[in-house]
């Protein structure tokens, strides 16, 4: 902060604005039109997206003074292992569309600032690179769960050998969504070969095809089609997850009490409060407005995560203080990588760490562990 302050941005950061709106707009002019689409299309109206932030709005800080801040602790403790920070970049796939460097980019941009990464199953990266990429920095691999129970037991197995420490199964996204912008566009990248990397690496993948995954792009595409997800799941299967996996299991995609409850029963050490960014039922409930109920559930059973709308360290503070456990940064790091590669990821979660370390100290708090619903008043108490 220090340092921008006495150089100006353009010392600093040239290419990557501050402020979320302009960082958004930079990084979505710079894009190709399909990568557009993908990366800011929510289903149907676009409501639920947009609702996602507006969301944050009604929820207001009551900052409480001269409580010694001098000194603050960003550090969280999750399924045994010590985080720098709450904070973990979201599982988005098919980065090649926005940078060359693409995952293996924002593995080191993010470990270069201690953030912890969940890698996309849709990576066009494969996970042991990735891995790799993250040193000694928590991975954690978020599952996409086939049809195919051999193939999802590789990935599980693959995820565990390179050294990831969770499996993020997501469940929002059995079938993609209603999507308009790239319906329009006639554009999937996993139809042009993108976002297959664990796949066409995988043996049991490889075993369905008659030829080199390089070599038929189109049969290819229609194998990993058939392959991607499984509409007939129910919570039932989650158990033959869990034995798959000494690993936590984390369901994402939660936005229901109820679904928190169902989660904890079937097993799953912890659940992600997401709706996906909005890309996958137009007009669902915001992240923010099911983060509270999900919290009054499990919260004291187990591990909740959130994400679906987090632009700024006041937004950090307001998912922490509700109750989650860790704040996950979906597009804003990708807007990061498409503008600068690793040094552009590095660059807006060091900026949104030292907004979220601010926001902390100056509503009185020098302890992540210390935050709770006490710093926050809602909308409706302020009449
Ligand atoms: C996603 N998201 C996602 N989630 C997931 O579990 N696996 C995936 O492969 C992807 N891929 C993906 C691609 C793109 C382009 C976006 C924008 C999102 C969802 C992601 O993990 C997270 O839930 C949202 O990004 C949160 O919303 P915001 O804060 O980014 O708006």
């Amino acid at each position: 902060v220090t340092e921008i302050y006495v150089n100006g941005l353009a010392e600093v950061s040239p290419d990557i604005p501050i402020e979320p709106s302009e960082l958004e707009t930079a990084a979505l002019e710079a894009m190709d039109e399909t990568a557009r689409g993908y990366v800011e299309g929510g289903a149907g109206s676009g409501k639920t997206a947009e609702s996602n932030e507006t969301a944050f709005d009604r929820w207001r800080i009551e900052p409480e003074m001269l409580r010694g801040v001098e000194s603050r602790d960003l550090s969280a403790a999750v399924f045994g292992t010590e985080f720098d920070v709450p904070v973990m970049c979201a599982p988005i796939g098919c980065q090649s569309i926005l940078h060359d460097g693409a995952e293996r980019a924002s593995a080191e941009g993010a470990a270069s600032e201690d953030v912890p990464l969940c890698l996309s199953t849709v990576s066009s990266t494969p996970l042991e690179e990735v891995g790799e990429a993250m040193g000694d920095v928590p991975a954690w691999f978020q599952l996409y769960w086939s049809p195919d129970r051999e193939l999802t037991a590789s990935f599980i197995d693959r995820a565990e050998q390179a050294g990831y420490e969770a499996i993020v199964v997501t469940v929002d996204t059995p079938i993609v969504g209603w999507r308009p912008q790239d319906l329009q566009q006639g554009y999937l990248p996993y139809l042009h070969g993108t976002g297959i990397a664990n796949y066409t690496t995988d043996d049991v993948f490889r075993s369905y095809l008659d030829h080199d995954p390089e070599e038929n792009t189109l049969s290819t595409a229609q194998t990993f089609l058939d392959l991607f997800g499984d509409a007939s799941l129910t919570w039932d299967d989650l158990e033959w997850l869990h034995d798959q996996t000494d690993l936590p299991v984390v369901v994402k995609g939660i936005l229901s009490q109820a679904d928190a409850r169902r989660a904890v029963e079937h097993g799953a050490d912890g659940v992600v409060v997401s709706n996906h960014g909005g890309r996958q039922v137009d007009r669902s409930v915001a992240a923010l407005e099911a983060l509270p109920g999900v919290v009054d559930e499990i919260g004291d059973e187990a591990f909740i995560g959130f994400d679906s709308g987090i632009r700024s360290g006041a937004d950090i503070l307001t998912v922490l203080a509700l109750g989650a456990d860790l704040a996950f940064v979906g597009r804003p790091y990708v807007y990061g990588l498409t503008l600068d590669g690793a040094e552009g990821v590095a660059t807006v979660l060091s900026n949104l760490l030292a907004d979220f370390d601010l926001s902390l100290g100056l509503s009185g708090y020098d302890d992540v562990a210390k935050l709770d619903r006490e710093a926050l008043v809602h909308e409706s108490a302020l009449q």
